[in-house]
């Protein structure tokens, strides 16, 4: 069975080690740059369950997500020699004013009523985890269990555990269009004037995966939301909880890199770091936890979440209406916390479609 993988972000790369982890042979993953190199490397990185949880539903789905990085994590140091930086680092959501303390209360009885934990916390209970917190604070809700990556490393054991596995990996590729033969998808079309058949197609483009042509109007269109980060350094390095107020974050590494995020911004794939961007991350950075306005400004850069048009926001995962076609998509902010059990859902559907091949 041959199969070819669209897009060599996370979601592309952890797909394509999930498949070959089950005996897929034939893989081919196509990225127009460099395998791990693009917008899922330039994330956050944090695995942010109960906080960046919209319903009951997906509460569920991303604590699940994020408890089981600690076991991939050690398989992909194991199988890669790669550290990913998983720490479970815990945040704090800042509240601020008596209406935030409240909805802040409920939010952590919400939580533990589901059995997870989640503990509200005083001024002083809030700095006394996190010693770097603005003394501007009404209090917290603190989640111990939220973790984090460091998701250039992520990349880097994905790329080489697929590599590792037989994945055949080709930079600079373009994919122009699907090829769709009654009714199913059987290959592509790359720009350069070169197609490509095969069993099985998984577009795992993110923000680019509706600038393939041939993808069916029935599937909702994904489009780009920029986001800017700024990192800092803090020689010695002093914050070790992610602070989280409103949606700008704080995310220190534990070793002195902090990375600041970030914004939400509808300009297409206009790849630029803008002044207003970088003075309202620092603005917020420095208002969670003051003394980062000493740290060392080291960079900054922006990606494309890719956010989906449609009624519900829900990532696209899986079999599509087309045959043939799968999809590893539109995940917006949630696509490191979310990659594994994506590539799990994808395998499952991949393989499941061996039958029509007799393969
Ligand atoms: N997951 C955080 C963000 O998308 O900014």
């Amino acid at each position: 069975m041959r199969i070819v993988i669209v897009g060599g972000g996370v979601m592309g790369c952890a797909t394509a080690v999930e498949l070959a982890a089950r005996g897929a042979k034939e893989i081919l993953l196509l990225e127009r740059a460099v395998p791990g190199a693009e917008a899922s490397s330039a994330a956050a990185g944090m695995l942010a369950a109960q906080i960046e949880s919209r319903d009951e539903a997906e509460l569920a789905q991303f604590v699940r997500a994020r408890d089981a990085y600690a076991a991939w994590s050690v398989a992909l140091r194991e199988s890669t020699g790669i550290d990913i930086g998983y720490r479970r680092s815990g945040v704090l959501s800042i509240a601020r004013g008596e209406a935030s303390l409240a909805r802040t209360r409920s939010d952590c009885d919400a939580h533990r009523a589901r059995g997870l934990r989640a503990e509200f916390v005083d001024r002083a209970g809030a700095r006394a985890i996190e010693r770097e917190l603005s003394d501007d604070v009404a209090g917290a809700a603190y989640y111990p269990d939220e973790a984090q990556v460091d998701p250039p490393q992520l990349l880097r054991a994905l790329v080489v555990a697929a590599t590792r596995a037989g994945v055949v990996m080709r930079s600079g590729t373009t994919v122009a269009a699907l090829v769709t033969e009654r009714g199913r998808c059987v290959g592509i079309d790359l720009a350069a004037n070169e197609s490509l058949r095969a069993d099985a197609i998984v577009l795992a483009a993110g923000s680019w995966s509706s600038l393939v042509t041939g993808v069916p109007a029935s599937i909702p269109i994904v489009q780009p939301v920029r986001g800017q980060l700024v990192m800092l350094e803090e020689r010695p390095p002093r914050a070790s909880t992610i602070l989280f107020d409103d949606h700008a974050y704080v995310v220190p590494r534990g070793d002195g890199r902090v990375v600041c995020g970030s914004t939400t911004e509808h300009v297409g794939h206009r790849r630029e770091v803008t002044a207003a961007g970088v003075q309202s991350i620092l603005a917020a950075a420095i208002r969670a936890a003051p003394r980062l306005r000493d740290a060392e400004f080291v960079r900054t850069w922006c990606n494309f979440r890719p956010g989906v048009l449609s009624d519900t926001g829900m990532p696209l995962i899986g079999a599509s209406p087309l045959p043939g076609l799968f999809l590893a998509t539109g995940h917006y902010r949630n696509g490191i916390l979310l990659a594994k059990a994506t590539a799990e859902t994808v395998a499952n559907a991949v393989l499941g479609w061996r039958g029509p091949f007799g393969a």
